[in-house]
């Protein structure tokens, strides 16, 4: 099933244990987590590591699905667009709004010069609604499965955790969508952070059963 989450991603292979903290997490959250003997939370040191009842990517999919009812109908009547959802939500909202990158050496992009020793700060929004990329990229469409998203990063130090944090997402999509037909919620409260795309409150006013 990890495999499955992973399909088309970076880590769609055991990455590189090129590190030793990387080691450890490959051995604990890549595809051989879900190895009979346990699935064990790593110590993330990034706030994405809280994915759980944080708001850090659940609450998301919810307050996303309320607003947009006709795209959760669509995941009702079609399961198989689960993992398409879990993308569409990540690319929509990255959980995360930056991170850093030290420069090696000298580059020019698009123009710009950056020296060597640099410090970037790579948007994973702006990328993921790059209209050169996706079409139409400020609509929400789950059938769009923007598998190629920037919210985990991307290269040897991609997300460590994304199989686990996917598998969580799919988990919850999926019973969203088998349970629910209609949510209704108020304005959600976010918690102020440049770092995080998080909700700290999302009243459920009223949920319509499938
Ligand atoms: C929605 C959930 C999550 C999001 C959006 C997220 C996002 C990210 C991002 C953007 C990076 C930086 C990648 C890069 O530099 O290219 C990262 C790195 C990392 N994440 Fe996550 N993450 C999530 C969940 C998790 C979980 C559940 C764990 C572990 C339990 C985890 C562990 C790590 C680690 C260890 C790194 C550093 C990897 C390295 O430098 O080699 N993450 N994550």
């Amino acid at each position: 099933m990890a495999n499955e989450a992973l399909t088309g991603t970076s880590l769609a292979s055991d990455p590189p244990a090129h590190t030793r903290s990387r080691a450890t997490l490959t051995e604990n959250l890549s595809p051989r987590a879900t190895r009979p003997e346990g699935l064990h939370h790593g110590e993330g040191r990034h706030p994405g590591h809280r994915t759980g009842g944080e708001g850090l990517l659940e609450a998301n999919f919810v307050a996303l699905f309320t607003r947009h009812p006709d795209q959760l109908a669509l995941v009702r009547e079609d399961p198989s667009l689960v993992p398409a959802a879990s993308n569409e939500v990540l690319c929509f909202w990255a959980p995360v709004h930056a991170w850093g990158r030290r420069v090696t050496q000298d580059v020019t992009i698009e123009g710009t010069e950056i020296p060597a020793g640099a410090q970037v700060a790579i948007l994973f929004d702006a990328g993921n609604r790059d209209p050169r990329h996706y079409g139409n990229p400020d609509a929400f469409v789950v059938e769009r499965d923007p598998v190629d998203h920037l919210s985990f990063g991307d290269g040897p130090h991609g997300c460590a955790g994304q199989g686990l944090a996917r598998l969580e997402a799919h988990a919850v999509i999926g019973a969203l969508s088998r349970r629910v037909g209609r949510l209704v919620a108020g304005p959600e409260v976010r918690v102020p952070s440049n770092t995080t795309r998080s909700i700290e409150q999302l009243p459920v006013l009223e949920v319509i059963p499938a």
